[in-house]
């Protein structure tokens, strides 16, 4: 029998990126997935996301057979020692993560046991869930340490660069109480930080805290800074020297200082709500986070109240052109994108809506369906506009031709979400500019 060293249960943006970079360390990965369609096109070679540069590790890997495909969970457990979940955790109606699909495969698993196994959790989840995750694993039988253990393994990658974040790590969090699983987790992660960056093994919790507390930081800085562009407007300063003169100090750092329309993605709304949802249930308020989620609603439709006004109080019968859906730039994932939460606030105000994107698209058309219409470049998505708001830092909108931007809107309008444009540029060429956090003052 074939020996698949790795298993990777659930095969979304961090299960493959999960399998296909194992596999292009020399291990040998099988893939399982519960949606036959997704498996099916993964055997056929087509990549079910987009993801720069997974495509030639994908190809390379399916074709050279250390990465395979499969929806039969049992084979998967059977044939692998270290078995990944990267099932999703989304949020329940409370906010809290949904445990639902990591416990479910945990019931399942068991019975399949045919030797030692590492039950590794990737999935984003609250405190506690590793010794629920064993529980369940126990209730089939099976003895903690003889025949498996659990080890928290929360991923740190980006959507857009999480080649490079997976196969360079800057540390791997290790959360287990096992002495055999920690040093099996570290020679497999060995490959990975040849350059020195550290394996941190420490308990369970304090792993699956980790990851929260590193989200809920981010969002929370990213917020921050959004707050200081609404005072900005306010106050008459401008975001982008602010955001240079803080990030420079190396106690603040320059990252995750740009102002905007909000964060949004398939993380951090929902680890956020997650944590806050979890000290509350342990009794603890945790007031940031409360207004971080509250400030973060507001920020992802910051554009409309100074668009509704430009266009006279109303979008009633108002057409916009919107470029960006995607919640980031170098990704096809829209889920929780700022441009979506837009794009619903303004069909409900009566305006209709022509979008573009690179690369998000199709996953749009699936959430909006013939709501919306769809460009097929940046420029047709301006065909009848009246105005036009950015929502998406892709580099493909950052130099485009105002002219014929200009020629195609009814009125010479850009609300930028993201600050890719000049204010000043923006004034000399002739159109309205809003930007968050700023301000532009003739003569500046
Ligand atoms: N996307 C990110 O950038 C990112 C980064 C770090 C951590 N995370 C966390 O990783 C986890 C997975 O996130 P994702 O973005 O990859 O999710 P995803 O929705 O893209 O992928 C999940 C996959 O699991 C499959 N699945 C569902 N139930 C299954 C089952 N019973 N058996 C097998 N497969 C099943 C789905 O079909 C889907 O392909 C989440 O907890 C998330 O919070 C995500």
């Amino acid at each position: 029998m074939e020996n698949h060293f790795i298993a990777v249960i659930g095969t979304g943006y961090v299960g493959l990126v999960t399998g296909t970079c194992f596999a292009e360390m020399g291990y040998s990965v099988l893939c399982v997935d519960i949606d036959e369609a997704k498996v099916a096109k993964m055997r056929k070679g087509i990549m079910p996301i987009f993801e720069p540069g997974l495509n030639v590790l994908f190809d390379r890997n399916r074709k050279n057979g250390r990465l395979q495909f499969t929806t039969d969970l049992e084979k998967a457990v059977r044939e692998s020692t270290f078995i990944f979940l990267a099932l999703p955790t989304p949020p329940g109606a409370d906010g809290a993560a949904d445990l639902s699909y990591v416990l479910g495969v945990a019931k399942q698993i068991g019975p399949f046991f045919n030797g030692y196994k590492l039950i590794i959790n990737k999935s984003t989840v609250p405190v506690g869930t590793a010794d629920m995750v064993r529980e369940v694993i126990e209730q089939q039988g099976k003895r903690v340490g003889i025949d498996f253990d659990v080890v928290s393994n929360p991923e740190f990658l980006r959507e857009g660069v999480a080649v490079d974040d997976f196969l360079k790590p800057e540390r791997v969090v290790i959360g287990t109480s096992s002495p055999q699983a920690g040093e099996m987790m570290k020679q497999l992660y060995e490959p990975f930080v040849r350059n020195g960056n550290p394996i941190l093994i420490m308990d369970e919790r304090s792993s699956e805290m980790t990851k929260y507390a590193a989200n809920a930081f981010l969002a929370t800085k990213i917020t921050f800074m959004n707050e200081i562009a609404n005072l900005c407007e306010r106050v008459g300063a401008n975001v982008d020297a602010i955001r240079v003169g803080i990030g420079s100090d190396s106690r603040i750092g320059k990252q995750f200082l740009y102002a905007g329309i909000g964060y949004g993605g398939s993380c951090f709304p929902k680890d956020v709500q997650a944590l806050a949802q979890t000290s509350e249930q342990f009794g603890y308020r945790f007031k940031i986070l409360e207004a971080v989620l509250n400030v973060n609603e507001q920020q992802q439709l910051a554009l409309l109240p100074p668009m509704r006004s430009y266009l006279g109080g109303s979008f009633q019968g108002k057409r916009v052109a919107i470029w960006g859906l995607a919640f980031k730039a170098n990704t096809d994932d829209v889920r929780e994108a700022s441009a979506h939460a837009m794009i619903r606030q303004l069909l409900a105000g009566g305006a209709s809506v022509r979008v573009f994107d690179p690369e998000a698209i199709e996953t749009t058309r699936a959430v909006f369906g013939n709501q919306i219409t769809y460009a097929t470049d940046l420029y047709d998505a301006l065909e009848g506009g009246d105005v036009l708001a950015v929502c998406t830092e892709w580099n493909a909108f950052r130099k485009p031709n105002w002219e014929v931007v200009k020629g195609k809107l009814r009125f010479p309008a850009i609300f930028d979400g993201r600050n890719l444009y000049a204010p000043r540029q923006m004034e000399e060429l002739g159109f309205f500019y809003h930007s968050i956090g700023r301000p532009y003052r003739k003569g500046e």
